[in-house]
């Protein structure tokens, strides 16, 4: 069976992630290899119906628990259906945001602890990226780039529950050196793609070898 590129990016809300996966898009457009591209939560049909769910900021009662799960299950049709199927045909994968998210959010977030690791191991079935970018910047310094107006149910909540989840990211660094690559976000958005292109041409290189 062929074997793709699994890259995810991840980091705090307002931390310029969007941005660089537009020079992560380009990066492999110049070089005229295709990629697929896609998103957590959503990436399917089902996973943005449930995106739409667990975003929404109407539904105030969500319990912890409940957003977990909604979010693993998210991830669940998204590994089966998009993700493995790509991956298996030997194509490079890009994904805005995955497992560590929910590690990140609802793990340290929420403070659920290690069963959200255990809800996404049985959600990804042994689906992990090889490569994760974390755009890593002070998440109420990132916060305050995204208008009130437009904040989702997750970006609404305070500052301490954001901290919680930015040290979680940073935990998870430590943990999996090999696999996370952490990007300081605060720099000019030219420093930070030079970082991201330099790993890039990297991992093409580990695969070319
Ligand atoms: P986005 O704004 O980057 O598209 O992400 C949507 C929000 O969902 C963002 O605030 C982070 C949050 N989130 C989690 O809390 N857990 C998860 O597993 C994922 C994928 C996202």
């Amino acid at each position: 069976m062929k074997k793709g590129i699994f890259i995810s990016v991840e980091g705090s809300d307002g931390s310029g992630k969007s941005t660089q996966i537009e020079n992560i898009k380009k990066f492999f457009k110049d070089k005229g290899i295709d990629i697929v591209f896609t998103r957590e939560p959503g990436g399917t049909q089902i996973g943005e119906i449930l995106r739409n769910l667990v975003l929404d900021k109407n539904l105030k009662e969500m319990d912890d628990m409940t957003e977990a799960l909604v979010y693993a299950a998210a991830r669940a049709q998204h590994v089966a259906q998009v993700i493995k199927p790509a991956l298996n045909e030997g194509k490079i994968v890009i994904c805005d945001r995955f497992v560590d998210s929910s590690i990140a959010y609802q793990g340290y977030g929420r403070g659920l602890g290690e069963s959200v690791k255990i809800i996404n191991d049985f959600a990804i079935a042994g689906c992990m990226p090889d490569v994760t970018f974390l755009m890593k910047m002070d998440p109420r310094i990132g916060r305050r780039r995204i208008k009130a107006d437009q904040q989702d149910r997750i970006e609404l909540e305070k500052d301490d529950f954001h901290i919680k989840t930015f040290e979680g990211y940073l935990e998870l660094e430590r943990q999996y050196p090999d696999r996370i690559v952490g990007i300081d976000a605060s720099r000019t958005i030219e420093e930070i793609k030079i970082d991201i292109y330099n790993k890039l041409e990297d991992v093409l290189k580990s695969v070319v070898e």
